[in-house]
């Protein structure tokens, strides 16, 4: 089958090569799926797991992308919850050969069945945005209706679900960025924005909730905007910083195929809406991958026509 594979960590995702692998085959438990659709999160290639297995031996090359939308080849042995030539979209494993080709090998758990009228390349684009999102506002950040939300970088992949989503649950929602991102933020459905470069982030004033998808200095001066009982959530790492009285919470998404239905239900009835940048064929995915401009919104590989 064609893939993508990376085998030298300091070249990152300018180290992509197209080349020709061994389909894979199916262990316990697992799916194979043939592949419409791949996403993949532009810091793929900072992760351990791209490198190494779980008991940390090198494992390259190694196939990126981790998202998913196709139809199901075969089931491994004692498979169920799944059958043969159904359309479904998921989350695949850290740890093992991911989406960029045109076979991959993953647990049922991490799918969940794609409705005939959602397009593989939205499938594809939902699970890490939206999973990470829901789970932060709603699993770790116990958000509640008429509570307030700092989102930042609302206009990137994360952001937009988590503006979207907790507009949707009834929260007041502030959107962060660059001075670009102000109107596609508000578009998501931001009531306010906060350009990180030239705004004061300080005169927001208090809120319940951070959603950090940035660090460093942006997260510690958010921590402080905190109100007593407010979550800072983040996905890039251990906290650096904690609110005065509150929690601060890291995590990595997890699959979850109730959730994965949830969110592609609001898709269906647009309450929720993805954020395509770029649409790209696997055979021009290396040059997509690689962009000499800023990225506006995920970039997903179309793997077959
Ligand atoms: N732990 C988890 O489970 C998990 C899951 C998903 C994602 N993540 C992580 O979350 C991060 C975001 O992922 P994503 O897919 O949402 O990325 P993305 O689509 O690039 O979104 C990030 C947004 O934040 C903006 N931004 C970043 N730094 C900024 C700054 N200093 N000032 C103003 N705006 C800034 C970016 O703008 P620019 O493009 O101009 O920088 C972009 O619009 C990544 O580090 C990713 O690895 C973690």
């Amino acid at each position: 089958m064609k893939a993508i594979v990376v085998t030298d960590e300091a070249a990152g995702t300018a180290g992509m090569t197209l080349v020709e692998r061994p389909e894979p085959t199916a262990a316990i438990n697992d799916v194979i799926v043939q592949i419409h659709a791949s996403g993949f999160v532009p810091t793929e290639t900072a992760w351990p797991s791209t490198w190494t297995d779980r008991r940390d031996r090198d494992r390259t090359p190694s196939i990126p992308g981790h998202e998913l939308a196709g139809v199901v080849s075969a089931l491994g042995y004692g498979t169920t919850g799944v059958s043969v030539g159904q359309r479904v979209f998921g989350l695949a494993d850290w740890h093992r050969d991911g989406t960029l080709a045109e076979y991959v090998a993953i647990e049922a758990r991490n799918l969940a069945p794609l409705p005939g009228d959602v397009e593989f390349t939205v499938g594809a684009s939902l699970p890490i945005s939206g999973l990470t999102a829901w789970q932060g506002l709603f699993d770790h950040g116990h958000l509640q209706a008429g509570q307030s939300v700092l989102a930042h970088g609302a206009a990137g992949a994360v952001g937009a679900m988590v503006t979207q989503l907790a507009r949707e649950a009834g929260a007041y929602v502030i959107g962060t960025g660059r001075a670009a991102d102000r109107q596609k933020a508000l578009d998501f459905g931001a009531q306010e924005f906060v350009d990180l470069e030239n705004d004061a982030l300080e005169e927001v004033g208090g809120v319940d909730l951070v959603f950090d998808v940035i660090g460093g200095d942006i997260q510690k001066r958010s921590a402080s905007l905190i109100r007593a009982g407010g979550t800072l959530v983040t996905v890039v790492g251990p906290p650096e910083a904690r609110p005065a009285d509150g929690l601060a919470v890291d995590f990595v998404v997890e699959s979850d195929r109730a959730q994965l239905s949830e969110i592609v239900q609001r898709v269906r009835d647009g309450r929720l809406r993805t954020n395509i940048g770029t649409v790209a064929t696997l055979d021009d995915a290396v040059a997509a991958l690689n962009p000499t401009e800023r990225i506006k919104g995920k970039t997903i590989i179309r793997v077959r026509p």
